[in-house]
């Protein structure tokens, strides 16, 4: 792989170390957005993911979306990103789950609509950062209300010293992180593993 040398040089250079063991990725993934890199990511997805029978791609809004988009395109699948604010009315058309973020100690419920999903789709869920894995474990649950098969994992950016992946590994799904961050050191360096 060549696109991680891309991804690990491009958070070497343009990623900040913020404290609370956050990684400031906003030049090119999480505010501004790097097409091309993407677009090299979602093929990497396809790479690890397309022999799996993949039908739809599911991620959550907003930072989802770029990484999810990109791997939509390169496997040729619809990609639905579930919604973070809740909706007032319509409730029953809509699948739900209640995600803690740990990063902003805040609660919010995701929610897909019933019609862009049904239990012969065979999901790849998609997300740019895998910490504490409270997002993809709600998009495990819709896939559980909705009786659809999650069938893999594909993260960009991955924390591995954070518990998010035994969470996922649970599921036994498989699990592809592209960046791996083993430590983000006190003086703003970035360790990745291996
Ligand atoms: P988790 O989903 O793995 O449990 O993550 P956690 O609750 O710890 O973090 C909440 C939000 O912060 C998530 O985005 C997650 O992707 C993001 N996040 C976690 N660690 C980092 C990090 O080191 N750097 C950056 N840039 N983001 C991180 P979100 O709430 O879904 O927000 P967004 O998608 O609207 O940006
Ligand atoms: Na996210
Ligand atoms: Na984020």
């Amino acid at each position: 792989g060549s696109i991680l040398k891309l991804l690990e040089d491009k958070i070497k250079k343009e990623g900040i170390v913020l404290p609370n063991n956050v990684l400031k990725v906003d030049s090119f993934l999480n505010h501004q957005v790097d097409p091309k890199l993407m677009y090299e990511v979602g093929k990497e997805f396809k790479r690890l993911f397309g022999d799996l029978g993949v039908t739809k791609i599911l991620t959550v809004e907003s930072s989802g979306i770029a990484p999810a988009v990109m791997a939509g395109l390169a496997m040729d699948v619809p990609v639905v990103f579930a919604r973070k604010h809740k909706s007032l009315t319509l409730t029953d058309d809509m699948f739900t789950a209640d995600v803690y973020s740990y990063t902003k100690q805040t609660s919010n419920t995701i929610s897909i609509a019933k019609r862009f999903i049904n239990d012969q789709d065979k999901i790849l869920i998609i997300d740019d950062f895998l910490a504490n894995g409270q997002a993809v474990s709600g998009l495990f649950d819709i896939a559980d209300a909705a009786k659809i098969d999650v069938v893999g994992v594909g993260i960009v950016i991955e924390k591995t010293f954070q518990k998010g992946r035994k969470l996922i590994e649970q599921h036994n799904v498989r699990l592809e992180a592209l960046a791996r961050i083993s430590k983000l050191t006190d003086d703003g360096q970035v360790e990745f593993e291996n």
